[in-house]
């Protein structure tokens, strides 16, 4: 098993964690699709960058609607992502570098066209109709939804079925139904599919929309809010309080029972991290109950999305730390998140500018907390505007209609994008046709992003100040000091004048880090800098920020600091 050279934090709370969209990262059979023996030729890049743990979007079979988050059989792998001697081949290799891995276990919904599902429609007799939510419509023949219950992408969650004269519910797309984890045959099946994966070797689980598991059982209506459009603190949108529909109380039983499947199991810890949009109580209750000085009994991890549309500024950046240290300090671990297969990438919302790009990820890669790198973030790659014609997404073609009009409205600054495309572009490896990802005379299932030939990983390999050596260098130094990846975090006062700079230090043992971020445009100098400090880290190669009194960083310049004995 991977070696730990510090016992002191469960390693999954010193981890990093790097996302990989199965679809989009390596082709190894030319049909312009990722997969997994081509996932495998990449892992001595990824061991070599220093993430320690891999995500991988879901690889098992599915009719692809919404690029696997619609499961056809969760025990299978997709034939065009590989077989299932591929998968255990990854773990296995995996393994063999000193990594973890940790699948995507989507239980809130299956496919439409999951056996189960297909079964469960032929008839309100069938054994299998139970494992889903079915309802009579209301009003005259049934003609109207059981209830006001909209689904997360807009528009009436239950979707009317002839073949029955019933309603089921979905909480995403229709193609998406959800199952009904008040029949306990449906818990015992998914517990038991968690532990399919787990005695193969996985370690870890990220959760898809863990908080939609349970609605309402009285189908009682939501109320109305003044709220069109969703956000990560609340369950508000589309005029909806979805009380009955998310973060339903009954959830928080139900992460704990999952917490002890996976308690099954030791010798690596396994962990769940969970993706969810609410307020920081709510996150915090998904997490339970502390047990013991490292552990608590729910989630070991929730996403927290606060930092996706943070702009990079000090005070914004400092109150999200404060927040962070305040509703899940030990023994609870935040988590940092900038991009994930949903979003426009971060650096696009930094106005594709890789100064601040790097600043950026100091915060990420030296906070406290478990960061998830994107796939490609590393090497800055941009956030790729898609025709709407062409989109493969589900949700963009949801909105395929209205699409132009929404995006005049909420696109100006960039930071809202309809299409989920525009972020899953091929991983960009080299200058050639395609990217690398696949062979030139292949079609990726999406174009290559923006300026592939300068922005990629064989380019960046040989410039020594770019990204990827910043997140190499980042990467390394963390995982080489205690202080950043066990230590406790406090953030810094700073004088008046100075309120653009975010400074925090990282504690462990007699260890003392310093992380110093300018947050703006301008240098900044400071006369408080004595004593023997050594420079660990900068963002810019040939600056010299340590001087004779003070510290002087240039516009949006990070440093990392360690303190000598003494000297704190
Ligand atoms: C959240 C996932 O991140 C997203 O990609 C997916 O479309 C929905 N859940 C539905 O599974």
């Amino acid at each position: 098993m991977p070696d730990e050279k510090t016992r002191n934090l469960p390693w999954w709370k010193r981890t990093t964690v790097y996302q990989i969209y199965p679809r989009s990262f390596k082709d190894s059979t030319g049909n312009g699709i990722g997969d997994i023996p081509g996932i495998i030729t990449k892992l001595d890049y990824l061991q070599d960058l220093g993430v320690e743990t891999i995500w991988f979007s879901p690889f098992f079979s599915s009719p692809q609607t919404d690029h696997g988050y619609d499961v056809s059989n969760y025990r299978d792998i997709a034939p065009e992502y590989g077989t299932m001697a591929d998968c255990d081949r990854l773990i296995q290799e995996i393994h063999n570098r000193a990594m973890y891995v940790v699948f995507d276990m989507v239980l809130n919904h299956t496919s439409d066209q999951h056996p189960w599902f297909l079964e469960s429609r032929l008839s309100r007799e069938n054994p299998k109709r139970d494992w889903y939510i079915w309802r009579d419509g209301k009003k005259s023949g049934g003609r109207k939804p059981p209830n006001n219950w909209k689904s997360m992408v807009g528009g009436s969650g239950w979707h009317y079925d002839d073949v029955t004269d019933q309603w089921y519910w979905a909480q995403f797309l229709p193609f998406q139904p959800d199952l009904n984890y008040r029949n306990p045959d449906v818990k015992k099946e998914m517990f038991d599919t968690v532990r399919f994966w787990l005695n193969r070797g996985v370690d870890g689980f990220r959760l898809d929309i863990i908080n939609t598991i349970f609605e309402d059982e009285q189908l009682q209506n939501n109320p109305f809010a003044w709220k069109l459009f969703p956000s990560e603190e609340d369950e508000k949108s589309l005029f909806q309080n979805k009380i009955f529909t998310i973060n339903h109380p009954d959830n928080f039983a139900f992460v704990k029972e999952l917490r002890s499947v996976m308690d099954e199991y030791s010798d690596p810890e396994r962990f769940l991290v969970g993706e969810i949009a609410a307020s920081f109580d709510t996150l915090k209750k998904y997490c339970g109950e502390e047990v013991d000085k490292n552990q608590t009994n729910g989630l070991h991890l929730v996403f927290l999305f606060q930092s996706l549309n943070a702009n990079l500024n000090a005070s914004t950046l400092r109150n999200i730390i404060n927040k962070y240290e305040e509703y899940f300090n030990e023994p609870y671990t935040p988590t940092w998140v900038f991009s994930n297969h949903d979003q426009i990438r971060r650096i696009s919302k930094l106005g594709n500018d890789l100064v601040k790009a790097k600043l950026n990820t100091t915060l990420q890669l030296t906070a406290r907390g478990v960061p998830f790198i994107y796939y490609g973030e590393e090497i800055g790659m941009f956030n790729h505007r898609l025709p709407i014609k062409t989109a493969q997404d589900p949700v963009a073609l949801r909105f395929r209609w209205y699409h132009q009009l929404l995006v005049n409205l909420l696109v100006r600054d960039g930071s809202f994008s309809l299409n989920r495309d525009d972020c899953r572009t091929p991983m960009q490896w080299n200058s050639s046709l395609n990217a690398g990802f696949c062979p030139a005379d292949s079609k990726p299932w999406l174009p290559a992003g923006a300026r592939y030939e300068t922005i990629n990983v064989e380019v960046e390999e040989s410039e020594s100040d770019s990204l990827l050596h910043c997140y190499r260098n980042l990467l390394r130094l963390r995982r080489n000091t205690p202080a950043l990846h066990s230590g406790s975090m406090h953030v810094l006062e700073q004088p008046m004048n100075k309120k653009t700079l975010l400074t925090y230090e990282r504690r462990h043992n007699r260890q003392v880090v310093q992380v110093w971020l300018n947050l703006s445009n301008k240098p900044v100098q400071t006369d408080d800098a004595k004593g023997k400090r050594s420079l660990l880290f900068s963002t810019l190669l040939d600056s010299k920020p340590l001087r004779a009194t003070s510290i002087y960083l240039e516009p949006y310049q990070g440093i990392v600091l360690e303190l000598r004995e003494g000297d704190s």
